[in-house]
């Protein structure tokens, strides 16, 4: 525990030393009101926790972490143009405050300030290689995510696809650039990169079922977004396959139905459909597969447990969060 606090509060120290303002402000503005929000920084603390498992140096693996939590923060302003949300992490949201331009903008100029951020370690290249590689990845992630929303047959093994590309892989890769810079062999970076993935799925089953069922206040989006959206998540899935051919058409009549009702009609009715087929916990054990599968990649990763228990129990921290 002490481990996970003390390299969260070397690296929030890092990054509010950051200058992120510059001019024209109009450009800047926006990046620095989205990197200084209150994220979980978990790519970060994924990246500096691997580093350290490895016996690498805080110093070393900094601004590959601040590069992937800047990367972050590049998909997430242009995300939400892509999904109308409205808010995030309990703010107002870039294209929201400014407008779609700036959000676009804006969101260009923090991709290019990730990677100026990639090359500032000692082994730039691989750095800044993985990341081109994760960024593809999730462009195309996200690009299957906008194509589900109108496609009406969208199956449980499409969407695993398109979720590990949206969200895993940019887990799994800050694993492995702390492990690159700490100097780990590819074996090794290889078990981070699984454990990352499964854990990366699992993330993002739980950010479905949080987008159902969170509280705003805590959650910092919009409660029902994915639904009002048609996204093809995990809970529109799952109760799916538990649902008779009359509450299917219900739910399909709700989200791609000619009948358009008020989202929050649409909302509640969608919600009601999941909790009579119990699709949360349907979910919910999905997620727990997962992650027990990544226990078990970090299991072989050869080191003494000693030094994996962090990473361990940070990932068991994540699985509990309701942010
Ligand atoms: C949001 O990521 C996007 C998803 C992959 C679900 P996080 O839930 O890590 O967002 P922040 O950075 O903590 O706000
Ligand atoms: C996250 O998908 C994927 C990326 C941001 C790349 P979501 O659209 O579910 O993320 P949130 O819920 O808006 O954070
Ligand atoms: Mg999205
Ligand atoms: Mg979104
Ligand atoms: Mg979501």
């Amino acid at each position: 525990m002490e481990k996970i606090q003390q390299l969260k509060e070397r690296f929030d120290a890092f990054m509010n030393g950051v200058d992120f303002v510059k001019t024209p402000e109009g450009l800047y503005d926006p990046i620095a009101y989205t990197v200084m929000q209150k994220g979980k920084r978990l790519r970060p603390m994924l990246c500096l926790l691997a580093c350290d498992m490895f016996g690498g140096e805080f110093n070393e693996a900094k601004y590959p972490a601040l590069a992937l939590e800047t990367a972050h923060n590049f998909t997430l302003i242009h995300d939400d143009i892509m999904d109308q949300a409205p808010l995030r992490r309990g703010k107002e949201t870039v294209y929201k405050k400014w407008n779609t331009n700036q959000a676009i903008l804006s969101g260009d100029a923090a991709l290019v300030m990730a990677y100026d951020f990639a090359m500032r370690t000692h082994r730039p290249l691989e750095t800044v290689a993985l990341l081109n590689k994760v960024l593809m990845e999730v462009c195309e992630g996200q690009q299957f995510d906008m194509v589900f929303e109108t496609q009406d047959d969208v199956s449980i093994p499409e969407y695993l696809e398109m979720i590990r590309l949206k969200t895993a892989v940019l887990l799994a890769t800050s694993l492995q650039v702390g492990a690159v810079v700490a100097g780990a062999d590819e074996v090794d970076q290889k078990h981070l990169y699984d454990f990352g993935i499964a854990l990366g799925m699992a993330f993002q089953l739980q950010d479905d079922i949080l987008d159902c069922y969170s509280d705003v206040a805590v959650f910092g989006k919009v409660t029902g977004g994915d639904i009002v959206e048609n996204k093809k998540t995990m809970m529109y899935l799952k109760a799916l396959e538990l649902a008779s051919q009359e509450q299917k058409s219900h739910l399909k009549g709700l989200y791609m139905g000619d009948v358009v009702v008020n989202s929050h009609r649409k909302i509640d009715e969608v919600i009601a459909l999941y909790d009579e087929l119990h699709v949360k916990e349907a979910v919910e054990e999905l997620m727990t597969d997962y992650y027990s599968q990544a226990t078990v990649h970090l299991d072989a990763v050869k080191l003494a447990e000693e030094r994996k228990v962090h990473l361990r129990r940070y990932a068991e921290m994540l699985s509990g969060r309701e942010k």
